[in-house]
């Protein structure tokens, strides 16, 4: 995720730049670059790389002289990591600068109408579109202008940005991104986080959305899009700068669940134009998408896991047969590709080597590949004939969290669309579907704010050697996940069983205590697994249901049970999983344990 730092003050401006974005490495990036004002031009230094590069070119900011200065650290979602499409951005005639965090949805239309106007752009990013905005409606009075270009825009975004004509000032505004405004005794700052700025002060300032600052040397001034000033409290910061760095949290992977609902909002809302779903990157047309006979889902691991729920969400909805394979077994399995299949190759890295493999495998039988990638210019996003990004963000933490339930959103999306050109569900269905994807972002902060319920759970089995999880259909898929995500982090040797086959061997390990954690949210298979979970029970298991609101038979059978809101059957899994990775976290740090990097594991599998 991009970060921003910038600073107006009586020191030098570079280093307290090169500083701030040290301290915002953890958020990922693949480029970095400050602009700083020297009283007369402003100058700026950029580079694809890591800050090091940057430190070395600018020699610790020594050639870029001056008190005022914007330094950002880019993690591409536009165009790939490169040196032309690293921020800073500029105007053409340099006397505009802005550095961006966040997406512009609507870039292409305002591009097209900027080029028609004769603006030149030189990156492939939407920030660009940005800095030509604000010299196409500069008049002199940069507040004016700002807020003029805040109405034609939409998406997210936090920015900063200097004029020349107006060397005393900084102006920083943000909507649906953050962004905080530190005072400094000696200097004003702004940042996309509180460890950018702990060095210069503690009182901050915590910008609301479509709030506009001007920073100077003497002081801040805050204002509403409508130009009108306001007061504002600052906050006085005491966390340690490691805390700060996770944000407040304790570790990377809370706080990425906890970016949940925003990763999933990020994924869908560009897509969800009115009743349209619409996925430019698919590159198929509808009689293309109508032709396609077969669907391969090729993954590893939890990406794997969102394939085994897409093959229900697509066989479901647009009637098409899936296959879902691990990547280390599909390459090597010589699979029969015809011409009208499609292989979605998923990956969060998009380094992963067997996954990567697949999508070659592919590829090379000529097959049609559509890549679902959260890092932007990887490999498998560069190779893959089309690719459809989720906007996750950088994950840090080793387990996956938003990352799988972004891969979730782009497997529904895609299912949908493609139901509704093949014909296959009704207008209303479609309505009705799209409505219910919607809700998904608050029903997930929802499930998340009751997180102290499964901390409480969790400690009552954080000695628990072996934990089962069973499901039916979509409810086998997420028991998949939820029992790597428990195994991965807690070391407790974990299974997911599909709940009818129990019975066929594995209820032969269920003895008195042993936990099973039974997952029905599909109403047509509750009275099923209500069975198996009384299969269990009458051995000896203690039994957490996971289920929808208002499906209180389980209470009668299971000995703990956690209530999901509403959603359409084909989505529950994005609400399951919530608990689930709760209750893997609690249990981990309940044992003591590296949450963030478990032993033997690596975020990026670039080995076979
Ligand atoms: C589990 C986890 C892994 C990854 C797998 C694929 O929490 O993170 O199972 O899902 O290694 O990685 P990507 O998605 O990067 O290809």
């Amino acid at each position: 995720m991009c970060g921003i730092v910038g600073y107006i003050g009586n020191r030098e401006a570079a280093p307290i730049l090169l500083d701030g974005l040290s301290k915002l490495e953890y958020r990922g990036y693949d480029s970095a670059g400050i602009a700083v004002y020297n009283g007369e031009q402003i100058q700026m230094e950029k580079t694809m790389g890591r800050l090091k590069v940057l430190e070395e070119l600018t020699q610790d900011g020594a050639t870029l002289p001056g008190t005022a200065g914007i330094g950002h650290t880019r993690w591409a979602t536009h165009g790939s990591p490169s040196d032309l499409n690293a921020h800073p951005h500029f105007n053409k005639d340099h006397s505009i600068v802005v550095v961006h965090n966040g997406i512009i949805e609507n870039y292409i239309k305002l591009k097209k109408k900027l080029q028609a106007k004769g603006y030149e752009f030189l990156s492939e990013t939407d920030t660009e579109v940005i800095v030509h905005m604000l010299d196409r409606y500069y008049n002199g009075d940069p507040l004016d202008t700002i807020t003029k270009v805040m109405h034609r825009m939409e998406g997210s975004y936090a920015l900063g940005i200097m004029f020349r004509d107006h060397p005393n000032e900084i102006y920083a505004v943000r909507k649906d991104s953050p962004l905080i405004v530190g005072a400094g005794k000696e200097g004003n700052l702004i940042a996309s986080d509180v460890p950018a700025i702990l060095r210069y002060t503690r009182d901050v300032y915590f910008i609301e959305n479509e709030e506009i600052v001007k920073l100077t040397r003497e002081g801040l001034h805050f204002y509403n899009i409508d130009e009108e000033e306001l007061e504002k409290e600052s906050t006085h910061i005491d966390w340690d700068i490691n805390a700060a760095e996770k944000g407040g949290y304790e570790h990377f992977m809370l706080k990425e669940m906890h970016e949940q609902p925003k990763a999933v909002r990020d994924t869908l809302t560009p897509r969800l134009k009115g009743d349209e779903i619409v996925i430019e990157e698919l590159g198929m047309t509808d009689e293309e998408i109508r032709s396609v006979r077969k669907i391969f889902i090729v993954a590893c691991g939890s990406a794997y896991h969102t394939g085994v729920t897409a093959k229900y969400v697509f066989e479901g909805l647009a009637r098409i047969p899936v296959e879902v394979d691990l990547a280390s077994e599909f390459r090597y399995r010589n699979p029969i590709l015809e011409s009208d299949s499609l292989v979605i190759i998923v990956s969060q890295s998009g380094e992963t080597a067997d996954t990567l493999a697949a999508l070659r495998e592919a590829k090379a039988k000529g097959i049609r590949t559509l890549g679902i990638v959260n890092v932007v210019g990887s490999s498998i996003a560069r190779e893959a004939d089309n690719v459809m990004y989720t906007w996750a963000g950088p994950e840090i933490a080793v387990a996956t969290t938003k990352a799988y339930s972004t891969q979730l959103i782009a497997h529904y999306l895609l299912a949908l669309k493609f139901a509704r050109v093949r014909g296959t569900i009704s207008e209303t269905e479609f309505t009705a579907m799209t409505e219910d994807l919607r809700q998904l972002p608050e029903q997930i902060s929802l499930l998340l704010s009751h997180k102290e319920n499964v901390q409480r759970f969790a400690n009552r089995y954080l000695a628990a050697e072996h934990i089962f999880f069973i499901g039916r259909g979509i409810d086998y898929a997420i028991s998949m996940e939820g029992s790597l995500k428990l195994k991965e982090i807690s070391y407790i040797h974990s299974e997911a069983y599909a709940a009818g086959e129990l019975k066929h061997g594995t209820i032969s390990l269920i003895e008195d205590g042993r936990l099973v954690v039974a997952v029905l949210t599909q109403p047509e298979l509750y009275k099923k697994t209500i069975s198996n979970i009384q299969e269990v029970k009458t051995r000896g298991a203690f039994v957490m249901a996971v289920t929808t609101v208002g499906n209180t038979e389980v209470e009668k059978v299971a000995d703990y049970v956690i209530y999901l809101p509403e959603t359409n059957p084909y989505f529950t899994n994005s609400l399951a999983i919530i608990p689930l990775q709760l209750f893997g976290y609690y249990v981990s740090i309940g044992r003591g344990l590296d949450v963030d990097k478990p032993r033997n594991l690596a975020k990026s599998v670039t080995v076979e």
